[in-house]
């Protein structure tokens, strides 16, 4: 047959579109690739349309083989577009199946723990609570009153020095101390009565033993007829129920303007069980060889207190006693650095898992 050379143009530019297309598809490597040659030949701006358009242009006695032809082209560019978008679809779920592996474990949600110092005042407050102690709380902004004036501590009196106080007005101070929680409870409630008070206090102080905010844990009895025998057998309960049984206790004498007789309790040393020594015979850094540490601050409560809380001394008595409640972890733990109870370190705070509240 002969053709025309119009229509010769025509075919010859159907095969190179084809050879193009051929070329194209050879590099396809994803999805996009492929789209990309949709787009190029098969969409309706694509060149196989625009060269389909070219039909109508051709002498009339051509057209019918040159439509011919333009068909069998488009289906086969078709069909290899649809054949390869298939392939690349199955291979894709192919290779996602093979990255699934059942038999993996599965991933549990990370949880966060207590904070040691959340666990072990929780744990000092279920022994008090065991003994039919109230747990109570409150501001940490407090007044000169309730912070120093009705705890017997008067402007001039050097125990304010002692405790470096943080100002935030003349009369307005960040608690130093959680013993204002006595004054409020006193003054809200009529004895007998027995609390516990945790709670964030502020100082001064800022070093590698010292933190400008740290916690502590006041607690206080009063009733008719309270001695110094209660005191201790209540501390000596608490201190054994919180470190171990077998640890000793022994008072010192002390002073604190709110307590009359005043003492501070150390307890042996729960590093190297009160030997002063390590175990492989070096001096014990955490008692300094002596056996015991100090664990806390504690007394009969001043009558001055009681007058200020219009409580008669004559009619009632009571003790109180106060501790920080990092030192009780660091001792009940074995941690040597403060600074670790308040850097946020998740792999420190995720230790404390295991340490349920007794
Ligand atoms: N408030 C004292 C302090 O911060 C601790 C303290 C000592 C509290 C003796 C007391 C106590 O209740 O009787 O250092």
């Amino acid at each position: 047959m002969v053709t025309s050379s119009a229509l010769q143009a025509f075919l010859d530019k159907l095969q190179h579109l084809e050879s193009a297309f051929e070329a194209a598809v050879e590099e396809v490597e994803d999805p996009e690739d492929l789209e990309n040659i949709r787009v190029t030949y098969l969409s309706r701006r694509g060149s196989l349309v625009q060269a389909l358009s070219e039909l109508k242009d051709l002498p009339e006695a051509d057209r019918p083989e040159a439509g011919k032809t333009a068909n069998l082209v488009k289906q086969r560019l078709q069909d290899r577009y649809t054949q390869l978008r298939d392939q690349l679809q199955q291979q894709r779920e192919q290779a996602r199946r093979e990255a699934f592996d059942p038999t993996l474990p599965g991933r549990s949600p990370w949880t966060g723990t207590l904070h040691p110092v959340t666990l072990v005042s929780e744990e000092i407050c279920t022994v008090f609570q065991g003994l039919g102690y109230q747990v109570v709380t409150g501001p940490e902004v407090e007044t000169d009153f309730y912070n120093f004036e009705a705890l017997n501590i008067p402007q001039d009196h050097p125990a304010r020095d002692m405790q470096d106080t943080l100002y935030l007005s003349d009369s307005i101070v960040l608690r130093t101390h959680t013993s204002p929680l006595q004054i409020r409870t006193m003054q809200e409630q009529r004895p007998p009565l027995a609390a516990v008070a945790p709670g964030k206090v502020y100082r001064r102080d800022a070093d590698l033993t010292h933190s400008p905010m740290f916690n502590q844990i006041e607690g206080f009895l009063v009733d008719k007829e309270i001695s110094m025998a209660d005191l201790r057998g209540t501390l000596t309960h608490f201190l054994r129920r919180i470190f171990s049984q077998n640890i000793r206790i022994r008072f010192r004498p002390s002073f604190f303007p709110f307590t009359e007789p005043s003492a501070e309790v150390d307890i042996s040393c729960v590093i190297c069980s009160g030997k002063g020594y390590s175990e492989d015979g070096s001096p014990c850094r955490v008692c300094k060889q002596t056996g015991f540490v100090e664990i806390l601050g504690c007394g009969m409560i001043d009558p001055e207190v009681f007058k200020a809380v219009g409580y008669d001394p004559e009619s009632y008595s009571g003790f109180a006693f106060g501790l920080g409640i990092e030192r009780v972890a660091m001792l009940k733990y074995g941690i040597d650095d403060l600074r670790l109870f308040f850097d946020n370190d998740l792999p420190f705070l995720d230790q404390f898992r295991f340490y349920p509240a007794i």
